[in-house]
């Protein structure tokens, strides 16, 4: 018999690889999407209509939708991946943050025991290296103490707790996977690094002149998202319910990821100045694109301002993943840093000439249609 897995947050960057992910294993795979008055469904357009490929509205703040999707669905195994998942974010929107990551986790375990599921329904909770905050250690492992620095960790924290909790009191399979940020050329484009890499493709191609950052100096732990969401389904086929940290072990700041990201879109940056007078400055061209559209040596495309900064930040993530390694049995270097920059450039290299070719077609037919109207 097919499996049964129901994910939340099947629209997002993680939901999208582990559904591609679990259908190649042959599961039924049923997700959670919900309202909006916008296509946002780009990430998961592909697998819409497929045979094993379900989609249902719920919401995580709607315990009464989450009960019954849990009880018609029946699954074998929950994905619990939506979130407000924007660090950022909140601080502006804290109680929202609270009530989908915090109390959503509580309403998922409360549906599964609402539909007398505790015995057969395996949860994984989508947990997270902020976490670990203001950091007590480095590197991080399963054993460093947690000290929350956002009100977004401050959520993520609970639903860690509480998945313990129900883990220890009702003898339910749910497990955190503490996993350290993890990039993609789906990665949404306000997080730091996808917001670096299409910004390269765009200054590359002469489309936007300057890049503004916050804190260059804030180090991360960067793996592969593909790579990741295997780990997700690793945790619930372990033998015992257990928590992992999920990270590469290598640690770079955002300048590194600046300086390797404009390298692959063509374009050299050397860096002066400091805090938040630093600009990345064009060092040489070895593009003949960037320089056809007016790039030059000495401009600067990378600056810093203040509304990037967070009122507390994260600044030295570096994970330990000695225990998946060892008791799952992942390789967390099957992509490098390196070679999750040059994806996501090319990625977006490609995706700025689309773009742009696609106005272009827009604009040919637009002037056609004006030219000889609607009815001729
Ligand atoms: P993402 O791209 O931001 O996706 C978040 C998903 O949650 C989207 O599908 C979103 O749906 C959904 N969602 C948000 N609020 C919801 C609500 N009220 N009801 C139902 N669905 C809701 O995030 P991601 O990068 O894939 O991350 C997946 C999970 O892992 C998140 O819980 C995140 O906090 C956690 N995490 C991520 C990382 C990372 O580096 N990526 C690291 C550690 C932990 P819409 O499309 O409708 O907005
Ligand atoms: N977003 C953003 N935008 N971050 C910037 C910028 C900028 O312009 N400039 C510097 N940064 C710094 C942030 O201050 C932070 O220290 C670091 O870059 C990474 O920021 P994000 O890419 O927004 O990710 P995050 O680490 O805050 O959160 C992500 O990873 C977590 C796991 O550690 C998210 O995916 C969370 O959902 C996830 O839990």
């Amino acid at each position: 018999m097919a499996k049964t897995a129901l994910i939340t947050g099947v629209t997002g960057q993680d939901g999208s690889y582990l559904s591609e992910f679990l259908l190649a294993k042959g599961y039924e795979v049923h997700g959670i999407i919900r309202r909006s008055s916008v296509d946002y469904r780009e990430r998961i357009a592909h697998l819409e209509g497929t045979p094993h490929f379900h989609l249902h509205y719920a919401d995580m703040s709607d315990s009464m939708s989450l009960v019954k999707l849990v009880g018609k669905v029946m699954p074998d195994e929950i994905y619990n991946l939506a979130a407000q998942s924007h660090v950022q974010v909140s601080f502006d929107a804290p109680e929202f943050t609270a009530d989908v990551d915090a109390v959503g986790v509580l309403r998922i375990l409360e549906a599964v025991r609402t539909n007398h599921l505790e015995k057969t329904c395996k949860i994984y909770q989508a947990s997270t290296s902020e976490l670990y905050g203001k950091v007590e250690e480095v590197p991080q492992s399963e054993t460093t103490p947690f000290h929350p620095y956002s009100p977004y960790a401050v959520a993520k924290l609970y639903g860690f707790w509480i998945i313990k909790e129900y883990r220890e009191a009702y003898n339910m399979f749910c497990c955190s996977g503490i996993l350290f940020n993890h990039e993609s050329e789906r990665r949404g484009e306000t997080f730091v690094t996808r917001k670096i890499t299409l910004a390269a493709a765009r200054i590359a191609q002469g489309k936007q002149n300057c890049l503004y950052l916050g804190n260059l100096d804030s180090l991360r732990d960067w793996g592969y998202a593909k790579d990741y969401v295997e780990c997700m389904w690793l945790i619930l086929q372990h033998n015992t319910p257990e928590d992992f940290v999920i990270a590469t072990g290598v640690q770079h700041s955002v300048r590194e990821f600046a300086t390797l990201a404009f390298h692959h879109a063509g374009i050299e940056l050397r860096w002066e100045g400091e805090e938040i007078n630093e600009k990345g400055i064009v060092a040489s061209i070895n593009t003949a694109l960037a320089q056809a559209e007016g790039l030059k040596v000495g401009d600067t495309v990378v600056a810093v301002s203040p509304d990037f900064y967070r009122p507390t930040d994260v600044v030295n993530l570096l994970g330990d993943p000695s225990k998946a390694k060892r008791e799952l049995g992942w390789n967390p270097q099957t992509t490098s840093f390196e070679q999750l920059v040059e994806l996501m450039v090319a990625h977006d290299m490609k995706k700025v000439a689309a773009d742009d070719a696609a106005a272009e077609i827009r604009k040919v037919n637009l002037a056609e249609y004006l030219e000889k109207g609607v009815d001729k």
